[in-house]
């Protein structure tokens, strides 16, 4: 068993930003388990930018404005005072990763360069060409290791371990030596990534985003929030659903229908193409519907055309979705339009976060931060931009409240950590002897196909009925499931088995909440319920798991400080 004072589970952005100010005082032992080597990490693929009201490029705008277009954005889900809390530190916090070494574009004036996305009344995201995540990765990378922070790679999280609500710390498999270790701590920050492979078969998503810390905090006892809320990004390359950055739309590109129609002025007559990712992912979807796309079934698409920015902007400040758009559609954005459709991006559901301050879950020692977490800034949809703030922000607030639980905590114990360890070695054991049952992925292909037509875009009581049966289905073939592999070192089929467990689980959340959401808000867009229902649910959802392995439902109030709800026009 390894023994620390803080360990950080994830090394993105969130996890990252969390051990530099865990380990500032020198005085405590940090280390970050990873799935991958830290700068190769999700946030790498965030391309656009991160929001922050500078004033650089617009000096009308403020934190009040930012503010008021997360929670309007939010379709009035987000609670107000964490948005608050957040858009105020975001100014100082963006100047803070240029002192650690951040490359962003500069305006004329050689100041940080700000620009318009979608759902924001003013340019205020602050970006590094289309690099933005993996420049923020790299510095800091570079910093957590000038501070001293040990990096566990290939380090998987399997579960974690309390006891009546006191935390003793985390299982995970090191996968280059093929061996269940326990890490005994003071204090943990999952920060771990999203779920988005949930939806396996069109993603913007790593194939490793699968919500293992998210699915590890439900067998611990911590409550999922908000599962329902799915963002599906506009703009995923057609073929792939790779992501093609909302930046492309900020610097002015339009989305164009088989009619030649700039469609989106139909839908946001103020914004159009800049408007909330909510709004444009069902427009373009409404028009492949309606017979105004390209292409047939998955292969449906629109247009994105950048070709009026002419090929020196797309160089200047689109070079990384270029390259993308020429290696998956064979398209050069410079003379072609780009094939595009929406594709699952972000879940503004997660782990139950209770502290907005610390990141605390109500597990003493236990935090949350980045998008395995709903803290919640984002409520039933996310402004482009938000997520890198966010991950940095709350990695940083998880990093130093673990540091402080870590200063007032003593360790708690080690009996359920040897426990879930012994279970965890003949787990691995078992598995990878077992020649009968289900291969694993065709019941990953089969709950992701059931969760996109069930649990996609637009929704139905009886569409997402049929997808939860799937699901159900899915989970008891799994029980029994082959992973055709029995090496004991670097066995990546076994990590994949653990994963499918993990979004099989989420799913079951993801369309429990969804079903019980008898409205539609934000990123939850019900046909039998088309109109928001704030007597109801201005509310999140939690889902919980009893150690009985039945899942239950219940609701806590939004906080609601400042801006009432009001309809949403763009
Ligand atoms: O489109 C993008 O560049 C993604 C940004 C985000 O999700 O915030």
């Amino acid at each position: 068993m390894k023994t620390y004072d803080v360990v950080i589970v994830g090394a993105g952005g969130a996890g990252m930003a969390a051990a530099l100010n865990a380990s500032r005082g020198g005085d405590l032992s940090v280390a970050v388990l990873t799935k991958v080597f830290p700068t190769r990490s999700h946030t790498g693929a965030a391309q656009g930018g991160m929001n922050a009201a500078l004033g650089y490029r617009d000096e009308t705008d403020s934190i009040e404005s930012h503010f008021y277009d997360t929670v309007k954005g939010s379709d009035f889900l987000a609670d107000q005072d964490a948005v608050e809390f957040f858009v105020s530190g975001m100014p100082e916090l963006v100047l803070e990763l240029e002192g650690m070494g951040v490359p962003y574009s500069r305006d004329e004036q050689g100041r940080i360069a700000q620009r318009p996305f979608g759902g924001a009344s003013h340019p205020r995201c602050c970006y590094s060409a289309d690099k933005t995540g993996h420049v923020v990765l790299h510095a800091l990378y570079e910093n957590c290791v000038k501070n001293g922070v040990e990096f566990l790679d290939e380090h998987n999280l399997l579960d974690i371990a309390q006891v009546d609500g006191q935390l003793q710390g985390v299982v995970a498999i090191d996968l280059r030596r093929g061996k269940i270790e326990t890490f005994q701590a003071k204090a943990v920050v999952i920060a771990a990534g999203g779920f988005g492979r949930v939806y396996w078969s069109r993603t913007t998503n790593a194939t490793n985003m699968t919500g293992d810390g998210v699915a590890a905090c439900l067998r611990a006892g911590v409550p999922i929030k908000d599962p329902e809320f799915v963002q599906f990004h506009p703009t995923g390359l057609a073929s792939t659903g790779v992501l093609l950055s909302e930046a492309c739309r900020g610097e002015g590109g339009y989305l164009i229908n088989n009619e030649g129609e700039r469609f989106m002025a139909r839908y946001a007559p103020e914004k159009i193409e800049l408007g909330p990712r909510d709004l444009v992912a069902r427009s373009i979807e409404t028009e492949i519907k309606e017979g105004r796309g390209f292409g047939q079934g998955m292969g449906s698409y629109v247009l994105m055309d950048l070709r009026h920015l002419g090929a020196e902007r797309i160089m200047e400040r689109l070079p990384q979705v270029r390259e993308l758009a020429m290696a998956f559609e064979g398209v050069d954005m410079i003379t072609d339009p780009v094939p595009i459709r929406p594709s699952n991006h972000y879940m503004m559901g997660g782990i139950d976060v209770v502290d907005f301050r610390t990141c605390a879950t109500a597990v003493d020692g236990l935090h949350a931060a980045g998008e395995c977490s709903c803290i919640s800034v984002h409520g039933a949809n996310r402004l482009g931009g938000n997520s890198v703030s966010e991950v940095v922000f709350f990695g940083k607030q998880a990093g130093i409240g673990a540091a402080e639980t870590a200063r007032r905590r003593d360790f708690a114990g080690t009996d359920r950590l040897e426990e879930l360890e012994r279970q965890w070695d003949e787990r691995f054991r078992a598995v990878r002897a077992k020649r009968t049952g289900e291969s694993m992925f065709a019941i990953r292909d089969r709950m992701a196909e059931a969760m996109w037509n069930g649990v996609g875009i637009f929704r139905t009581e009886e569409g997402m009925a049929a997808a939860e049966a799937v699901v159900d289905e899915c989970m008891a073939a799994y029980a029994d499931a082959r992973i055709d592999d029995d090496s004991q070192v670097y066995n990546q089929a076994f990590m994949n088995y653990v994963e499918l467990g993990n979004v099989l689980s989420i799913a079951k959340t993801v369309c429990m909440g969804a079903r019980a959401r008898t409205e539609s808000r934000g990123s939850h867009s019900r046909e039998d319920y088309p109109v928001r229902d704030d007597e109801r649910f201005l509310a999140h959802t939690l889902v919980s798991l009893g150690s009985d392995g039945a899942f239950t439902l219940g609701y806590r109030p939004v906080s609601v400080t400042r801006f009432a709800p009001e309809e949403r026009k763009y």
